[in-house]
Formats: structure tokens, sequence, C-alpha cells
């Protein structure tokens, strides 16, 4: 039978529960959601369980939401979120108000310099500022000894290993594959807002990805040809997407390159309608 995770409101409970876990000798896995729980998430979940103690986090953090974007409409599903942690072997959720993260007075961010100039930090000012300052947050409110994140998320994970480097903090980040549907579509909270023809035409992005890895591992093009390779690819099967970007990157600091001779992150962001979907494939060298 799967045991009742603990449910923290606030930070001096979770901070206590860590703690006594802590004094039984266990060692601390912290997994950051927004809610809205699916099979990615319960992935990590299922990866956090190497520590003897799992804490979930759940807050949709408005600080990482741009004036324009989703933040009010974001999906909430509390119960449903509680029972997936359940599921997956999560010991305590923390689950703060707004208030509780950023009581009045709060000024501090932490900036992640160059980090955003690129992919998601170019259509989303702030964002990864966000990202960054709400983790560095929970680090310090639940001092886990690992933290696990998404690699459908790569410029996030970019973001919090460099932060994590940069602050000192003695957390191990460990990145988890993505999770996707049969069709090859990552599994994302925001796929619900698809409508089912754009939800057809959304599996092409992980379908465009794919191809370029072939292409790429088969004969390293420039990259602009890979770019014009997905473009062709998006607008034959996806012709509803509107393109955000499609860039290819260095893994390691996420700036511009121009061969594919080594590692490449090929990395994309398309929107239907005003749901934006993102997607990335890391090919080797
Ligand atoms: P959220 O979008 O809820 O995602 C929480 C974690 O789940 C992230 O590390 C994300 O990369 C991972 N994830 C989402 N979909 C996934 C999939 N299909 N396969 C594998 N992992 C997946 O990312 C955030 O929240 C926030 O930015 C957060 C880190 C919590 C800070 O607020």
């Amino acid at each position: 039978m799967d045991v009742e995770p603990i449910i923290a409101n606030t930070i001096k409970d979770i901070r206590r529960h860590v703690a006594s876990a802590r004094s039984e000798g266990k060692t601390i896995a912290l997994v950051p959601t927004m809610g809205a729980l699916h099979e990615g998430h319960a992935s990590l979940f299922q990866a956090a369980a190497a520590c003897d103690f799992v804490v979930a986090s759940i807050f949709v953090n408005p600080t990482q939401f741009g004036p324009q974007e989703d933040l009010a409409r974001y999906p909430r599903s509390p119960q449903a979120d509680l029972a997936l942690c359940r599921d997956n072997g999560v010991h305590a959720v923390f689950m703060p108000e707004t208030e509780e993260m950023y009581p009045p007075g709060w000024l501090t961010e932490v900036s992640v310099g160059k980090l955003d100039a690129n992919l998601c930090g170019r259509s989303r000012p702030g964002h990864f500022t966000g990202v960054a300052t709400v983790v560095a947050k929970l680090f310090n409110i639940v001092a886990p000894d690992k933290a696990f994140f998404g690699a459908k998320d790569y410029q996030q994970t970019v973001v919090i290993r460099r932060m994590t480097l940069g602050l000192n903090y003695p957390v191990e980040i460990v990145v988890c594959p993505t999770v996707r549907h049969g069709d090859g579509l990552a599994v994302s909270s925001r796929n619900t807002y698809l409508s089912a023809e754009h939800r057809k035409q959304a599996t092409s992005l992980w379908g465009a990805l794919e191809m370029v890895a072939s292409l790429i591992r088969r004969r390293r093009p420039p990259t602009e040809e890979v770019v014009a390779t997905i473009r062709e690819h998006l607008a034959t099967h996806a012709p509803e997407g509107v393109v955000d970007y499609i860039q290819i990157v260095d893994p390691a600091d996420l700036t511009d390159v121009r061969t594919t001779k080594r590692a490449v992150l090929v990395a994309l962001a398309v929107n239907f309608g005003t749901t934006r979907l993102i997607d990335n494939v890391l090919v080797g060298p």
C-alpha cells in the first residue's frame, strides 16, 4: 500500500519534516514542479527514489511568467497531483502560497548571465531569472542532496547547473530523459490546451527533431541546412504551427554554433494558437 505523503504549506513545516528525516540519516531528494502533474513528473519522482526521503514541491511560480503569459490559466489539479505523488512514492509535498515564497520585502533575484540570451530566454525575458530564483529558494528551504529535472526543459537544466556551481549549493543535479506519448509528442501540461487538429500536428515537432538527429549523425551538415530541413518538415506537417525559434546551440553554454561536428543541442519552440510547445534533442559528437 502506498503511504499518503505529508503535506506542508509553510517553510517552517517542510524544514521540520526534512530535519526529522535527516536526523534518521536519510538522504533527501527534491523534485521541483508547478503541479498539473503527469508521467513526465512521475518519472522524476521515480528517479528521486534513489534517495531515502523524496520531497516534491508544487508551486506555480509567478516570477517566471511574463505579463502576457499563461499564469492565470496555468492548469491546477491539487487532488490529482497528490494522488500522483502518493502513487510514485513521494514522502512530502511542499505546497506554499505565493506570499510564503515571496514575502513582503522580497527583492533579491538570481541572475543567469548570458544563459538566457538564446532559445526560450529570447522570447521569454526574465523567465529564467524567475526559475533560478525560485529554485534557489527551494534549495535553501529543503537543502536536498539531489534535485531532479527533466531534459525537456534543457535550457532550464543548464541554468540550474550553473546556478548550483556559481552559488556553491551542495546539491547534485540529476537530469532525466524526456517522457513522450506513443506518437513522440513530449508530455506536457500545456498539451491539454491543444485542439484535436493541433494535437495531431504537434507530433511533427519530435518528428522533425528525430529526422535531423539522424541526419546529423549520418553526415554532420552545416546548421543552416538542419534548420531549413526542420522548417520544411514543419511547414508540411504542422501548417498551423507558428515557429518561435529553431536553434542549434552548444549544449554546454547555449551559444549558437555553425557546424554540427561536435555535440549539439537542436531545440525548437512552436506556437499553436496561444499554446507554446518546446522540444529538443541532444546529438553527441
Ligand atoms: P514544471 O513544468 O512543472 O516541470 C517540473 C519538472 O518536470 C521540470 O524539471 C521539467 O523539465 C520536468 N518535466 C516536464 N515534462 C517532462 C517530460 N515530458 N519528461 C520529463 N520531464 C519533464 O519546470 C518547471 O515546472 C518549473 O520551471 C520549476 C523548475 C518547477 C521552477 O518553478
